[in-house]
């Protein structure tokens, strides 16, 4: 169980990343809940700080300048730990973000086909990167763009056909795996 390891191990961050749709903020939210950790979920943390929304942002400075601001988002985070953060699903196109987040915790990258992320982000009208007149057609030549960089995240889980709880539980499974691998590593 993780309660029973040491604390430096237990304390390590959980780190959810993935495309946008695959399920970061639901299941970190239920995660954190169930751990009794905060819950961090970047895009959240960006808009309080600059004041104004993500679309805002993307429409007045650009996305390089949002990128900046993630990435020092994600070195200020990084410093904190027994947090669970829900990454903005753009960070893994920078290395120097997943290296940050790689030496603060576990990363687990969340998944979903493209017709059920689709239908996840369907109402959503906040994420600047899908407003456009065929989602399905963005959605799928965004994913194949970025697909080789969730693909090289060790820890996957496959949110498809999963209910969050059941999404919930292999992530827990993967931080005990990963809380036991650093204690035998450490022997
Ligand atoms: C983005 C994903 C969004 C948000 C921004 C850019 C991306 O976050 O950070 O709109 O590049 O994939 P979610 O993945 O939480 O929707």
């Amino acid at each position: 169980m993780v309660e029973d390891c040491p604390h430096a191990m237990s304390a390590s961050n959980i780190i959810l990343v993935g495309f946008m749709g695959t399920g970061k903020s639901a299941v970190g939210k239920r995660l954190a809940e169930k751990l009794h950790r905060p819950f961090v979920d970047m895009d959240a943390l960006i808009e309080s700080r600059v004041g104004k929304s993500i679309t805002r942002i993307f429409e007045e400075d650009g996305e390089p300048h949002f990128r900046s601001l993630e990435t020092s988002i994600i070195k200020e985070i990084s410093q904190q730990q027994e947090q669970v953060i829900a990454a903005g699903g753009g960070v893994v196109l920078n290395p120097e973000n997943i290296r940050d987040f790689d030496r603060s915790g576990l990363v687990v990258c969340l998944s979903a086909s493209p017709d059920e992320i689709l239908r996840r982000v369907m109402g959503s009208s906040h994420r600047p990167l899908l407003e456009q007149k065929d989602r399905s057609t963005r959605i799928r030549s965004l994913l194949k763009k970025r697909q080789s960089f969730y693909d090289a995240i060790p820890c996957q889980v496959d949110t498809t056909d999963l209910a969050m709880d059941q999404v919930v539980s292999r992530i827990l499974i993967l931080f005990e795996q990963f809380v036991s691998s650093c204690i035998s590593h450490a022997d």
